[in-house]
């Protein structure tokens, strides 16, 4: 396992949200380490589009932390600015040199670095150059992250494999996923873990507990950044 593995990319303590006297969800805690796909599970009704809306930011929760490891992987100084996107994409498997250079290129177009800086070093670049290279860096292998509401409803079975394909591509370059999906095929096909958010505040629910809960509540350190939902 590596260090990156060890550590959890999202931290949820405690999270809650009422709609008014209506529970959306309540005192939902869990880690989630990269490369796991977590499927939240549980009645109609019982939180999962809260849970999902609280993590990604469009719902401020009541109370809880949601924590995300906002690490960045640093930029060497002494690697070209090509040779620093290029690296990153070599890390998730990449192996064609043509490629990754039209790659490297096409993202620092998008960070305005221009295309004859491209064999120069950061130690050459402005301070504002440097910046943008370094979000280049870490933005070129995609998301860590991802939050999904039923990405296979009503879809098809092509379309359905074509989503499961991309959930497994994302899984294996180390992002970590929360997704609740309805077709439990597909579910328990794709889902390393299953949280059912009805389980973590029984006594607040009539329908009460359910054994489906297997989230762990391991813990790391060093969190760059933390939504609190007590601001
Ligand atoms: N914007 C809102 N205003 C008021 N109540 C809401 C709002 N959004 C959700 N709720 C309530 O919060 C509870 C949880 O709803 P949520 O949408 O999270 O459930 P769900 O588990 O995603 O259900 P489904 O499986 O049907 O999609 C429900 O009682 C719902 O009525
Ligand atoms: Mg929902």
């Amino acid at each position: 396992m590596t260090q990156d593995e060890a550590r959890p990319l999202l931290q949820v303590h405690g999270l809650s949200k009422r709609f008014g006297a209506r529970i959306g969800c309540a005192d939902v805690s869990f880690d989630l380490y990269p490369g796991e796909v977590m499927g939240v599970v549980s009645e109609s009704g019982s939180g999962k589009t809260t849970l999902l809306n609280c993590l990604s930011g469009h719902l401020p929760p009541d109370a809880g932390r949601v924590m995300f490891d906002t690490r960045t992987d640093g930029m060497r100084m002494n690697v070209s600015a090509g040779g620093n996107v290029g690296e990153r994409l070599m890390a998730v498997g990449a192996r064609h040199y043509g490629d990754i250079r039209g790659q490297a290129i096409d993202w620092l177009a998008l960070v305005e670095i221009a295309n004859d800086r491209i064999d120069d070093r950061p130690s050459q670049f402005s301070g504002g150059m440097q910046q943008r290279l370094q979000i280049a860096r870490n933005l070129v292998t995609g998301p860590r992250l991802v939050f999904m509401d039923e990405p296979t409803g009503g879809l098809d079975g092509d379309n359905r494999a074509v989503v499961i394909d991309m959930i497994a591509e994302a899984k294996a370059r180390g992002a970590a996923i929360v997704s609740i999906f309805h077709d439990d095929a597909v579910r328990e096909q794709v889902c390393d873990r299953e949280i059912d958010v009805s389980a973590f505040a029984p006594g607040l629910r009539h329908d009460g507990p359910h054994d489906r809960n297997c989230g762990s509540l391991r813990r790391g350190q060093g969190y760059g950044d933390a939504v609190d939902g007590r601001g």
